[in-house]
């Protein structure tokens, strides 16, 4: 019904992450989607065909999440009243916010900074880390302000002086990876409760750079049906910021190359 178009799909299309070379070709781009359950395979169980359900593939073996079809590696049942496009779009953010904030191990009363917070996987972050009750301090761009305080943090712009704009953060979590790392150190006095999503720089700053389960991490999947539940408490939502007909994944592409955003592009079965 409906498939996510992330940054990350874009860079593995051009080539521009070592991933792309363990894909097998000829590849269907994608790696979220939502639909309606046609098939399960041997020893599932928790779901049956008919079911509407969002999660994401598995990339490294099938990908193909851009598609009428899709084989789900992980998912949760999506809950009756989430539209299709913020299902299709939540499934690789909800895990990766989810596997970050346990490593960073996020907890109620702890200050939080996200560097880049109003992005896909950074809006996300923030909902569930509010959610844990963490106090959450986001970084972007000064037209997102009010995005972030409607998400429940507290903005800030991002760049250089960082740590002149926040007084003390006990996390930081980078998603951006615009080189802040040394300024996040600095201000929660600490590499290690620093992570880093995107900063390839990371290991020589002492930081942990989390790729998940390909880098043999634990998961954070288990964040799909906490996400679920709290979409159906009305504490959580993906932003989406334009929908496209699934024949149009070229325009899916080129949206989520030109910046800005606020939100997920998403794919739609016409
Ligand atoms: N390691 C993993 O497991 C994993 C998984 C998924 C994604 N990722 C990576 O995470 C990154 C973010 O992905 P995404 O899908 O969230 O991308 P996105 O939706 O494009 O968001 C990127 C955000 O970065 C912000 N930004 C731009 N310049 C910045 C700066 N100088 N300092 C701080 N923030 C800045 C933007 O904020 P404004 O819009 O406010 O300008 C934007 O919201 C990508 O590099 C992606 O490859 C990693």
């Amino acid at each position: 019904m409906a498939a996510g178009v992330s940054p990350v799909d874009a860079a593995l299309r051009a080539g521009r992450t070592p991933m792309s070379a363990r894909l097998a070709l000829p590849h269907i781009p994608g790696v979220d989607a939502a639909g309606i359950v046609d098939e399960i395979g041997p020893g599932v169980t928790g779901v049956q065909p008919g079911d509407e359900v969002f999660g994401s593939v598995d990339l490294a073996r099938l990908g193909g999440a851009s598609a009428e079809f899709a084989v789900l590696r992980s998912w949760a049942v999506k809950p009756p009243a989430m539209p299709w496009t913020q299902a299709g779009a939540a499934g690789t953010s909800v895990e990766t916010a989810t596997r970050a904030l346990d490593l960073l191990g996020v907890r109620p009363e702890m200050i939080l900074l996200i560097d880049g917070a109003a992005g896909g996987v950074g809006s996300v972050a923030v909902q569930l880390a509010v959610a844990r009750g963490a106090r959450v301090i986001g970084t972007a761009r000064p037209g997102n302000h009010d995005f972030l305080r409607s998400l429940g943090a507290e903005p800030t712009t991002y760049g250089p002086g960082l740590p002149s704009r926040v007084a003390h953060a006990d996390r930081a979590l980078d998603v951006a990876g615009a080189g802040s790392l040394p300024e996040l150190i600095t201000l929660t006095g600490d590499p290690s409760s620093v992570l880093t999503l995107a900063d390839r720089t990371a290991a020589s700053h002492g930081v942990r750079l989390s790729m998940g389960e390909l880098a043999g991490e634990p998961h954070g999947r288990h964040g799909l049906p906490l996400a679920a539940r709290l979409f159906t408490e009305g504490r959580f939502e993906v932003p989406i910021e334009a929908q496209f007909p699934l024949y149009d994944v070229a325009a899916a592409h080129t949206a989520v190359e030109s910046g800005p955003r606020r939100g997920k592009i998403v794919l739609v079965s016409p």
